[in-house]
């Protein structure tokens, strides 16, 4: 998934896979070697289908709870079992949506540049227009699009 076509999904099976080897490929490859946080940006209109991805992406890493919208809370952090983290050395899957916030200062509340720092952590941040300014140049990116009502068109930058 390194270059950036569009890939579509027609079903949540098939955001389900496509979550699943979005993840297979966190383990290896791309972010291996990294010594921060990998932050991915998941940028789209309401109802594109950003949450829903953060959920299957949780449902590969194994992890059980529910994944509800942070919308209300800004911030939820799920442990990912260690039998799932492999040598990607994934601890907790953090997702954020900053809908609300008015601009990266409101990030402070969750202690963001020290979150950002510690390798352990994957990070998916809904609505990462709203915090400009906040990332690091090393940052992946995922744009989603409506399509119809069962389809959607995931981009990864
Ligand atoms: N192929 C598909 N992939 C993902 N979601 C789909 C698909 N088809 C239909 N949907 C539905 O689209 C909706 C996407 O909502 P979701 O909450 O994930 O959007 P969002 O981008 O997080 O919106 P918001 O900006 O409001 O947080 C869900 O109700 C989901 O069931
Ligand atoms: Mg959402």
């Amino acid at each position: 998934m390194k270059n950036s076509s569009p890939i579509l999904s027609k079903s949540l099976q098939d955001t389900e896979r496509i979550a699943r080897e979005f993840a297979e490929n966190l383990f290896t490859t791309l972010w291996k070697d990294r010594g921060e946080a990998v932050i991915i940006q998941l940028q789209g209109d309401l109802g594109s289908g950003k949450t829903t991805f953060v959920q299957a992406v949780a449902k590969a890493f194994g992890i059980r709870n529910t994944v509800t919208s942070p919308t209300f809370v800004l911030e939820k952090i799920y442990i990912i079992p260690p039998e799932n983290s492999k040598e990607g050395g994934f601890q907790q899957l953090i997702h954020i949506d900053a809908y609300r916030l008015a601009d990266k200062a409101d990030l402070s509340s969750i202690g963001w540049e020290r979150i950002i720092k510690e390798s352990k952590n994957i990070i998916f941040i809904e609505w990462p227009e709203r915090v400009d300014g906040a990332f690091p140049e090393k940052t992946a990116k995922i744009s989603f699009r409506f399509i119809d009502e069962n389809t959607r068109e995931l981009t990864f930058y």
